[in-house]
């Protein structure tokens, strides 16, 4: 149990931290410093270096919750309401994690890659907006799953 709450914990540590750095630090300095033919490369390349960190985490929070669930909860019908809400709020955002990849991000890659800025600027404003929620819900999933064993609703 110690093993796996110490890796979910790392591996929410590390999403919604990353999360919390592109978006409220990197982005407004990026969106002030740079024009579209640097800006849109920088992300690229930030993206690529923090998804595959991402891939881990997607992979590892769910395995080591559902390990908790079952092994230490008594499964799914013993489990505190606040841990149905976290593998809820968790597993949309696991989806709009994976929408990111595999849709805006890939169409972003290849705009760059064809400098057509203006398309680029467009899947990075996708990309901007579906982080904003991720990182909402992921704050909110953090409280929630945090604050929830202290309060009287289980
Ligand atoms: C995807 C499905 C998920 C499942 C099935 C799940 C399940 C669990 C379980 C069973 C626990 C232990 C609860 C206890 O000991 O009473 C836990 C703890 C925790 N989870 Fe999740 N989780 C999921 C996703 C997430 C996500 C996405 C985040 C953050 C973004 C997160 C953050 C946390 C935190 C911070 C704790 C520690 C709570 C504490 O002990 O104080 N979990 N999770």
């Amino acid at each position: 149990m110690s093993f796996a709450i110490a890796l979910h914990m790392l591996a929410a540590v590390i999403w919604v931290g990353g999360m919390f750095f592109a978006y409220v630090c990197l982005r407004p300095v990026a969106a002030t410093l740079l024009d579209p033919p640097q800006r849109l490369p920088l992300w690229v390349h930030v993206f690529g270096k923090f998804f595959p960190y991402v891939w881990i985490c997607v992979v590892t929070l769910p395995l080591t919750g559902y390990w908790m669930i079952f092994n230490r909860l008594g499964g799914m019908a013993g489990a505190p309401m606040y841990v149905h809400i976290m593998n809820g709020i968790g597993t949309v955002m696991i989806l709009i994690y994976m929408h990111v990849y595999f849709a805006p991000f890939r169409r972003l890659k290849q705009a760059v890659a064809d400098q057509n800025w203006p398309e680029g600027g467009k899947k990075l404003a996708q990309i901007r907006m579906l982080v904003a929620l991720n990182l909402t819900l992921g704050i909110i999933t953090v409280l929630v799953a945090a604050g929830g064993r202290y309060m009287a609703v289980t």
